[in-house]
């Protein structure tokens, strides 16, 4: 099956019945983590051999992602969890604006591009609903490997001879920036001589991609520290390579649990990706099992409220900012909630609201006064981790919450709805022709 975009007009205006739930029991395995298989796929084109890559999780940002590097020239297939991407002689170098504003992360491509044909158009990606997500840290990283850059039209124009390493700082008002680093450490693949990458970001997809990268015959130390070494290699070859665990999905299925009780043994999982999670989670009342690859999370009666602040990695992530409002919406107690990595990354406060939760923004944080039950309701989604947050104040809503917007979901949730109805959440879903 070649994969294509998949968001269709039946998609768009499908629905979500959640009924009051829990206590969940039962076991679940964990997808491969969205937010490596993009990057990697990026990583793909800098060789013009063949890469298998498995564990892929079938969502609409991999289709995106796919149809980019189709229009760019490669081959590419998706069997189950398995992706193909064959970049045969591709010769492509635009990334158009209909496919990049689909998904911010096409940005990737510009670093490969540029590292294999020392040109680059990508459309500018523009903002989105979770706040201003500036490129300003990978135009600046490709301007120090040796790239002119200008914008023309809405596209970044990107032109260099053959790249140079160079030190570059990748240190924003934010903090590091996860494909940033990414971009600037597969253009430094290729490039002539030894790059430095000081403040590079430290998630586990981004070391994923090192080792992707590494795989494939390319020079890498530091990855996982905030200096990352790249010493530039004549060429690339093709792989078979594994995605680490998403865990966002993981964090979201411990989440769940704790909203709404139960004994939930989730499959597949490295614990030393989640380690923030586990302890907010251990403070707010929640019994967690670290077992061999996986999680046995154990939760009865209310959570406790505790602060969260979202911070890079190792800090809680920002992915989980949503969910957890919505378990600290149903929380005993008052919490206050900081987001440092998108201040405006909110917009699930006025539909947890809607629901009967108590929820007043303050900035960059929210404060969240914990009640004893939400009340359903017809919700829609705002953005892709917001529709999480939603199914799980579903969750332990009274009677029936109607979720639109499920595009949003699909964009990085394989299969959350099954996930949880197979550890006995009570969720259905409404096709246009039911409604
Ligand atoms: C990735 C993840 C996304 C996650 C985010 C933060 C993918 C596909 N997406 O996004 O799910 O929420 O990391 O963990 O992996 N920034 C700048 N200038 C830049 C780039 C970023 O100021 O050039 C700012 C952003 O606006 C944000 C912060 O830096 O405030 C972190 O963003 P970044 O780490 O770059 O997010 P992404 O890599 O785009």
């Amino acid at each position: 099956m070649s994969v294509s975009h998949s968001i269709t007009s039946d998609t768009v205006s499908e629905k979500l019945l959640i009924s009051h739930s829990g206590p969940l029991h039962g076991t679940v395995t964990v997808s491969g983590a969205k937010n490596s298989v993009l990057p990697i796929m990026a990583a793909s084109l800098l060789t013009n051999e063949r890469s298998i890559i498995g564990n892929v999780p079938s969502v609409t940002d991999v289709h995106s992602m796919g149809e980019i590097l189709r229009r760019l020239g490669a081959e590419v297939t998706l069997t189950g969890d398995r992706l193909v991407v064959n970049p045969n002689a591709y010769q492509g170098t635009v990334a158009s604006y209909d496919l990049v504003s689909r998904m911010r992360a096409s940005i990737c491509v510009l670093g490969p591009l540029l590292a294999r044909h020392g040109k680059a158009q990508v459309s500018m990606p523009g903002g989105c609903v979770i706040g201003p997500r500036p490129i300003d840290l990978h135009l600046k990283g490709m301007q120090a490997l040796g790239v002119r850059i200008t914008i023309e039209h809405g596209y970044v124009v990107a032109v260099a001879g053959k790249l140079k390493g160079a030190r570059v700082h990748l240190g924003g008002t934010f903090g590091s920036s996860v494909l940033a680093t990414g971009n600037v450490m597969m253009a430094a693949t290729l490039a002539e001589g030894t790059t430095f990458i000081e403040q590079a970001a430290c998630e586990p997809e981004v070391i994923d991609l090192a080792n992707f990268l590494i795989a494939m015959g390319a020079r890498i130390e530091g990855h996982g520290s905030p200096m990352i070494r790249v010493e530039g290699v004549e060429r690339l070859h093709g792989v078979e390579y594994r995605i680490i665990p998403d865990r966002i999905e993981a964090g979201t299925l411990m989440i769940a649990t704790a909203a709404v009780g139960g004994d939930v043994m989730i499959e597949g999982v490295r614990a030393d990706h989640l380690g923030a999670v586990i302890d907010k989670l251990s403070e707010a009342g929640v019994h967690i099992e670290k077992l061999n690859g996986s999680l046995r999370v154990r939760a009865s009666g209310q959570t406790r409220a505790v602060d969260v602040t979202t911070l890079p990695f190792p800090g809680f992530p920002t992915d989980l900012q949503a969910q957890m409002m919505a378990l600290m919406a149903v929380s005993k107690g008052v919490s206050i909630l900081t987001e440092k990595v998108y201040p405006e990354r909110f917009m699930h406060i006025s539909e947890l609201n809607r629901m009967g939760a108590s929820i007043m923004r303050e900035g960059a944080s929210a404060i969240v006064k914990g009640v004893e039950q939400l009340s359903g309701a017809p919700v829609t989604a705002p953005d892709l981790r917001a529709s999480a947050a939603l199914v799980l104040a579903g969750l332990a809503a009274d009677n029936q919450t109607e979720l639109s917007g499920l595009e949003h979901l699909e964009r990085g949730y394989q299969r959350l709805e099954q996930q949880l109805v197979q550890v006995g959440a009570k969720i259905r879903r409404l096709g246009q022709d039911e409604q």
